[in-house]
C-alpha cells in the first residue's frame, strides 16, 4: 500500500517535471521563433520580402526551396553571403541569432521535411559536365555560374527574366552547398520558378553528376578572385591643393569637362545652417555628375542613387587646402554587386584624375 502510494507520487512528480520541462522548451522555442521573426524583418525582409516572397533577393518561401536545402546550407549562406551578388555576409549575427532566423524561415512551412545530406563527394566527369552546363544551364546561370544579370524577382528596371538565376559558381554558394544537395536541387527543380527539374531539362542522373562535378571545379579557379575585391581600398580620398580655394574650384570645373563630368553646383559647407553673412568661406562642397554613368548605374543597382552625384569637400586648414571625397570605388564595393564593377572602376579612374589635375 505504502509502496503503491510512493510509486504514484513518483509518477506524479515525474509527470509534473516532464510537463514543466515541455512548457519551458515550448516557451524557449516560441521566444526564439519570435526573435527570429524580428531579426528576419530587420535584416532580411528588405531584400527577401516580409514573408520571404522575394525582392532584390530570391524568394525563400517556396516548398521546393525549403524541402531541398539543409539547415547547414542556410547557416553558411547567412554567414558568408554571396560576394559580388548583393547578398551580404552577416558576420555580426551570433550563433543563436542565426539559429532563430533559420527556425523562423522554417516556420513558414512546418510540414516540410528538412533534408540532411551526406558530405560524400560526387565524382563525375567535369569536362562532360561543362558541355551539359554550357548547353543547358548557362542560358540562365551564365558562363561559369556567375549568375543572371540582376538578382531576385522585382525591380522597376528592364530585366531578362521574371526571376533571375542565382550565381551557382559563386565561391560562397559552393562552400555552403554540398555536392549531394546541389544534385538534389537539380533533380527536383523549383516549382513556380524558371528552374526546371533534371527530367524536364532532358537530363539523366549521370549528366547531373557531371554538372555537379563541373560546378565544384569552379570553386578552385577564378571564383576565388571574386572574394578579393569585396574590400576595395580606402574609404576617403584626400588631395592637397597647391592653389587657393577659389582657384581649386575653378580648376575642378575646368578639369571636369575633360573627364566627362558635369559641374552641378557648389556651396559653403554650412550653407542653410547659418545666416548668409556667417557662412564660412573656408569650407566648400562641390557637386559633379556624369549622367551617362548615373543612368547606367541606376539600371544596374538603384541604390547607387543614394550617393550620386559625387561631391568633394574643400577645406582650408591653416595654410593648406585639402580636397576630400568619398572613394567611388569603395562606395561601389559596399554594394557587393559585381555588375557595377566595370563602370565603377572607370568612374573612379576619371574621378581621381580630375581631382589630381585640379590640385597639382
Ligand atoms: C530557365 C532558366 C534556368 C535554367 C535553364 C536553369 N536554371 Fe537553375 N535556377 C534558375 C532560377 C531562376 C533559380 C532560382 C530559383 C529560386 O529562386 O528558388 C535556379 C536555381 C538553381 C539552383 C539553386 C541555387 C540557389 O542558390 O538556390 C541550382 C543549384 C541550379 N539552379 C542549377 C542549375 C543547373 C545545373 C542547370 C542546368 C542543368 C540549371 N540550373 C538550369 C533558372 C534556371
Ligand atoms: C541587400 C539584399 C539582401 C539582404 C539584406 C539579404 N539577402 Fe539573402 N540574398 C540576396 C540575393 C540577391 C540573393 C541571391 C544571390 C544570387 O542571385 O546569386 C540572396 C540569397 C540568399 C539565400 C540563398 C537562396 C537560395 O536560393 O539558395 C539565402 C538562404 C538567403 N539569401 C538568406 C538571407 C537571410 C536569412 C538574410 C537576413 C539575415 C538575407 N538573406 C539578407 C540579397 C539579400
Amino acid at each position: 500500500m505504502l509502496q503503491n502510494k510512493r510509486r504514484y507520487f513518483l509518477q506524479f512528480a515525474s509527470l509534473t517535471l516532464a510537463a514543466l520541462f515541455l512548457s519551458l522548451t515550448i516557451a524557449i522555442a516560441a521566444a526564439d521563433t519570435q526573435s527570429g521573426e524580428v531579426l528576419f524583418q530587420n535584416q532580411c525582409a528588405v531584400c527577401h520580402g516580409n514573408e520571404g516572397a522575394g525582392g532584390v533577393g530570391v524568394p525563400l518561401n517556396l516548398h521546393d526551396f525549403l524541402s531541398t536545402t539543409s539547415n547547414r546550407y542556410l547557416h553558411q549562406t547567412i554567414k558568408m553571403g554571396r560576394p559580388g551578388r548583393i547578398m551580404p555576409a552577416f558576420h555580426t549575427l551570433s550563433e543563436t541569432q542565426i539559429q532563430s532566423i533559420i527556425q523562423y524561415i522554417r516556420s513558414w512551412r512546418p510540414a516540410v521535411v528538412i533534408p540532411e545530406y551526406s558530405l560524400d563527394l560526387i565524382r563525375g566527369d567535369a569536362e562532360k559536365g561543362q558541355a551539359v552546363y554550357d548547353s543547358t544551364c548557362a542560358n540562365c546561370h551564365r558562363e561559369k555560374g556567375i549568375g543572371g544579370k540582376g538578382t531576385g524577382v522585382t525591380f522597376s528596371r528592364p530585366r531578362d527574366a521574371e526571376l533571375i538565376a542565382p550565381a551557382i559558381g559563386n565561391p560562397a554558394f559552393l562552400a555552403a552547398a554540398s555536392d549531394q544537395m546541389i544534385k538534389h536541387i537539380i533533380m527536383t527543380g523549383r516549382e513556380s520558378t524558371p528552374m526546371d527539374s533534371a527530367m524536364a531539362m532532358g537530363l539523366k542522373e549521370e549528366d547531373v553528376d557531371n554538372v555537379v562535378t563541373y560546378l565544384r571545379s569552379l570553386a578552385e579557379t577564378d571564383a576565388q578572385q571574386q572574394i578579393k575585391h569585396s574590400h576595395r581600398d580606402d574609404a576617403v580620398l584626400v588631395f592637397e591643393s597647391s592653389y587657393s580655394i577659389e582657384e581649386t574650384i575653378e580648376n575642378m570645373k575646368r578639369a571636369s569637362l575633360g573627364h566627362n563630368f558635369r559641374y552641378v553646383r557648389e556651396q559653403t559647407l554650412n550653407h542653410g545652417f547659418v545666416e548668409k553673412e556667417q557662412e564660412s568661406k573656408d569650407e566648400y562642397l562641390i557637386y559633379f555628375c556624369n549622367f551617362n554613368f548615373l543612368n547606367r548605374a541606376l539600371l544596374v543597382d538603384p541604390r547607387i542613387g543614394m550617393f550620386l552625384p559625387f561631391r568633394a569637400t574643400i577645406v582650408k586648414k591653416e595654410d593648406t587646402i585639402l580636397v576630400m571625397t568619398v572613394n567611388p570605388d569603395y562606395l561601389c564595393s559596399l554594394f557587393n554587386n559585381d555588375e557595377l564593377k566595370q563602370d565603377c572602376d572607370y568612374m573612379s579612374e576619371r574621378y581621381e584624375a580630375m581631382l589630381e589635375e585640379s590640385t597639382f
